[in-house]
């Protein structure tokens, strides 16, 4: 091989060598995570396996995340919002700060999960679902001998002062579903009677939305309301809680995804929506040991998943209380006349 030629086969591989190189050829994505960060972590990870695209990823609440995209229209950061609560992503759509965006992989969900998208002009799809409850720990309950609760109209016994652990609905999403389920539940009046009876119980408002199954799980709150397939995390993990759907009937989330508007790796945004609705992505959320029921029909629903053929479902109204206007007259009726409230 002669001199020149040897130099000219250097330079054609380095330059493929660099047409190559994952990170430089199919650039960056920045995902807000609305998850558990346990499973936002491998679900980026697998997405840059399969793509070579770089992920950067944050994780935070639903109601938090809204905050902040909404805070960045004039010069988005976000590319995608995965995972969270549906309400927040629908007042997203309706805010115009997310992209309509017809993915063919709609084909491959549940209706549930198409009419997300549909209800909101295709600005947000389901991704997973789950059924809202709470859970209590079984050792520190017998202890104390205190009669196991079943319903939501137990949680407001004298017993449980000060041993009932909820979300803040204005940062977490899973607790504005327990605030637009009660409303639907009981009507809005009683529903705010509930609220203020449940918050003399109440030991802590937390930010994010799975921490009272935590809290459950270590015995440092008696009661955590959550959702189910969150107690069952704890649960899988050897925590000893029970998990209640209570008696009275409860509400749901559709997890949900969007593009943020002016999002600045528009197709990679794009390549990430669709393969985050096919089976083998979604499968991940198990492995992870979150239990939520998938919206792709083929990917396998896992054994430890709370089915919402075992729990008394209400008709959430996800159009209503996903609105902006319902969503922010009923947050602020929470902040004046349960959180302000003597306890
Ligand atoms: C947990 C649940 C998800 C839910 C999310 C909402 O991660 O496993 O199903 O969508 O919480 O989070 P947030 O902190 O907004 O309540």
């Amino acid at each position: 091989m002669s001199r020149r030629m040897v130099l000219s086969a250097a330079f054609v591989a380095s330059v493929v060598a660099s047409t190559v190189s994952p990170a430089r050829a199919q650039g960056e994505l920045t995902v807000y995570c609305t998850v558990q960060e346990e499973w936002c972590r491998p679900m980026m990870a697998a997405f840059e396996r399969a793509t070579g695209i770089n992920v950067a990823m944050t994780r935070r609440s639903s109601g938090e995340t809204l905050t902040q995209i909404r805070a960045e229209r004039q010069n988005p950061r976000g590319d995608v919002w995965w995972g969270g609560t549906g309400d927040p992503h629908l007042q997203a759509g309706e805010e115009g700060l997310t992209e309509e965006y017809r993915s063919p992989n709609l084909a491959l969900l549940h209706p549930w999960a198409v009419q997300q998208a549909e209800q909101s002009g295709f600005r947000t799809v389901g991704i997973y679902a789950g059924a809202l409850g709470y859970s209590y720990n079984t050792r520190e309950l017998e202890r104390r001998r205190i009669e196991a609760p079943r319903c939501w109209a137990d949680l407001l016994k004298p017993a449980f002062r000060g041993e009932v652990q909820v979300a803040d609905p204005n940062t977490s999403g899973t607790s504005y579903t327990m605030l637009a389920t009660l409303v639907q539940l009981m009507g809005e009046e009683p529903a705010f009677t509930f609220l203020k009876g449940l918050h003399a119980n109440i030991n802590q408002y937390t930010r994010s939305g799975a921490a009272p199954a935590r809290a459950a799980a270590t015995g440092e709150s008696l009661v955590g309301i959550t959702f189910l397939h969150d107690a069952v995390t704890q649960k899988v993990g050897g925590a000893p809680v029970t998990i209640v759907a209570p008696c009275e009937g409860t509400g749901y989330e559709i997890g949900s995804m969007s593009i943020i508007k002016g999002a600045r790796n528009l197709e990679n945004a794009r390549r990430f929506f669709d393969w985050a609705l096919t089976a083998e992505a979604q499968e991940i959320g198990a492995q992870a040991r979150s239990y939520q029921l998938p919206s792709n029909r083929e990917a396998k629903i896992p054994a430890e998943a709370p089915r919402f053929e075992d729990v008394k479902l209400i008709a959430y109204d996800f159009v209503k209380y996903g609105s902006a206007a319902e969503r922010n007259r009923i947050l602020q009726r929470w902040d004046r006349e349960v959180r302000a409230a003597q306890r």
